[in-house]
């Protein structure tokens, strides 16, 4: 990925910069994103001019176990690409598969449309599987249904 790309003239996508750290953070709070093993630069974000809008990473889970985490792009800005953009640019950086992610099932077709497939919960890597176990017990998991899901 080249440093800063333009895709249109107001959006550009770009690995984060130590600047960029503070707006990340408070995305992923209000968002209610993953801030946990915080590594500045494995996320990719995307600006409308100086703005963060989006962000995302690949996160390091265990030696042979990546995720692709902290997806989030700002309300007003959903919906016109961003956060496909930005799964795509994080597959391209990240040559290393599988990638695995855990969502929300309302979010499956989303994610199926960039090359995600579903997988079951009891064929995930040990490390991820406690992961799944331990978002599947918090208490907004009991609204929703929990899906794990791979890049190949
Ligand atoms: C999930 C999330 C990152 C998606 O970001 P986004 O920028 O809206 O993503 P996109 O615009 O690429 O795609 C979202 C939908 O809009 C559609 N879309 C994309 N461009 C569009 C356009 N120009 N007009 C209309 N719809 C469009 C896509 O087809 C997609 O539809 P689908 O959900 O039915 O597949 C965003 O909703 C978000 O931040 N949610 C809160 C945090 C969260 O849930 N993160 C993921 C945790 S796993």
């Amino acid at each position: 990925m080249q440093k800063i790309k333009k895709v249109d003239s107001e959006i550009s996508y770009s690995e984060a910069r130590k600047t960029d750290e503070d707006e990340i953070r408070n995305m992923l709070r209000s968002l209610g994103g993953d801030e946990s093993n915080f590594e500045l630069s494995r996320f990719v974000v995307a600006k409308s001019g100086k703005r963060l809008i989006g962000c995302g990473r690949i996160k390091v889970v265990s030696k042979d176990c990546l995720e692709l985490a902290s997806l989030g792009v700002l309300s007003e800005c959903q919906k016109r690409g961003i956060g496909s953009h930005l799964v795509r640019e994080l597959l391209a950086k990240e040559k290393y598969r599988p990638i695995l992610l855990l969502t929300s099932s309302d979010k499956e077709n989303f994610y199926k449309k960039l090359g995600a497939v579903i997988i079951a919960p009891e064929s995930l890597p040990q490390a991820f599987k406690e992961e799944y176990r331990r978002i599947i017990a918090l208490p907004f998991a009991e609204k929703i249904r929990v899906i794990a899901m791979r890049f190949e």
